[in-house]
């Protein structure tokens, strides 16, 4: 892992291989790990360059940006845009990338398309949505972000994990299980939470879908509960340049449940960019 001071923090990232740059942005509450093992894959073929994003794994939550309170700090969506789009910089990348954002990720990837656009060869909306939260969804976050100082990650790993794996996933492979446990459970709780209040006021970015004029892939595992294959479908529709395409016996976690197919999809559409 590599560190690099970006704006009041520092980032770690894991950078590997060479060729087109692909930048992969992890969801909530995980870190870089989560593409690790598809990213050994295409780290023979592209540059893979996975962040921590602040607050979690290896990188520091830094200051507030001046947002939230000091009691409850707020990580915005366009924030953790500006950050990346400050980690390129920093890091001297003046290539177009692929940006590959899951769920939070992806949250994040519209963001940067709002505003950094002209940085982008193409990019990779996987198991994510465009759409905010109902009010008692956003609720729930800001309760998850007040009490998990207190309780800590575990009650979060064990409420979430079987909403994000796949029947197959949950019942032949506790190894799967296991390192997603683990992973949530080694985040800091002051990321987890400002987080979660970010993603509870993140704005709508349907109307974005149709602007994207580049090469485009939308990715969603078939037994996806947190962003299902229909909903994702219909996002795909919107943006005249997307391809859409599903994994069999994958939940909310394709990277990790069907790493292979994962990454072929991921190389064979980089490929042609
Ligand atoms: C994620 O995987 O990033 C989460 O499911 C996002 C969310 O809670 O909306």
């Amino acid at each position: 892992m590599e560190t690099r001071k970006i704006r009041d923090t520092e980032y770690a990232i894991w950078i590997h291989g060479t060729g087109t740059p692909v930048l992969f942005v992890h969801g909530f509450p995980f870190d870089h790990t989560m593409y690790v093992p598809a990213c050994e894959r295409l780290s023979t073929r592209f540059q893979c360059l996975i962040p921590d994003l602040r607050g979690f794994g290896g990188s520091a939550p830094g200051g507030l940006n001046g947002h939230g309170s000091v009691e409850k700090p707020v990580f915005e969506m366009s924030e953790f845009a500006d950050d990346l789009n400050e980690l390129l910089n920093s890091l001297n990348i003046q290539d177009k990338i692929v940006l590959c954002g899951l769920s939070m990720g992806g949250y994040i990837s519209m963001e940067f398309v709002r505003r950094y656009r002209s940085r982008l060869a193409g990019p990779i909306l996987c198991d994510t949505r465009t759409t905010v939260d109902p009010p008692a969804a956003a609720e729930n976050r800001h309760r998850l972000a007040d009490s998990v100082a207190k309780t800590g990650l575990v009650p979060v790993a064990e409420s979430m994990t079987p909403n994000l794996l796949a029947a197959n996933t949950l019942e032949n492979r506790p190894e799967i299980t296991a390192f997603l446990k683990q992973m949530i459970c080694r985040q800091k709780p002051e990321g987890v939470a400002a987080a979660a209040r970010g993603m509870a006021c993140r704005k709508d970015t349907t109307e974005l879908l149709g602007q994207i004029s580049v090469p485009t892939l939308v990715l969603c595992g078939e037994e996806d509960k947190p962003s299902p294959p229909d909903i994702m479908k219909e996002m795909a529709k919107q943006i005249p340049t997307a391809k859409f395409v599903t994994f069999n016996q994958s939940g909310h976690l394709p990277p990790l449940e069907q790493t292979a197919a994962f990454a072929q999809t991921v190389a064979d559409f980089v490929g042609t960019i």
